[in-house]
């Protein structure tokens, strides 16, 4: 009994990551494909390098922000987390970004990527993933 809860447990918190195919069929089912330019493999790159697929995923920044899920989303313009100023562009809870769930999560990202700075806002993409050859992030996925 307790080895049948324990890995009900394992099974529940590794859903929290994405596999890389599965998220790329979710994007894509979600529109991200060409989403305001930005290619599907573009955003499986970012989400690779910002989270490494956890949608669990939180990182405090310097400026005392804090960065929130598969695509690291900022509180500081876009979410907010209950203690420290935001603009909340968003308009959600940033815990509402760590639903293994990815609808709260997109539209956010679909909101980020529609302001001036686009995919650049985000330093993992510029650092790892613009002006490279992106095929593998999206290899045998039949996307
Ligand atoms: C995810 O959440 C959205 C919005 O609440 C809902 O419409 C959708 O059915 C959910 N998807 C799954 C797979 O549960």
């Amino acid at each position: 009994m307790r080895a049948v809860v324990l890995l009900f447990l394992v099974a529940a918190a590794s859903a929290e990551v994405y596999d890389r195919c599965e998220l790329a069929r979710t994007l894509q089912a979600a529109g991200m494909d060409g989403y305001w330019g930005v290619g599907l493999a573009d955003w499986i790159c970012l989400a690779k390098w910002e989270s490494s697929y956890n949608t669990d995923a939180i990182d405090h920044d310097s400026d005392g922000s804090t960065d929130f899920g598969i695509f690291q989303i900022n509180s500081r313009w876009w979410c907010n987390d209950g203690h420290s100023r935001t603009a909340n562009a968003c308009g959600i809870s940033c815990s509402e970004l760590l639903s293994p769930n990815l609808s709260v999560a997109i539209q956010c990202a679909k909101r980020v990527v529609r302001d001036p700075n686009g995919i650049s806002a985000w330093v993992a993409w510029r650092v790892h993933c613009q002006v490279q050859d992106l095929s593998s992030y999206v290899a045998g996925c039949g996307v």
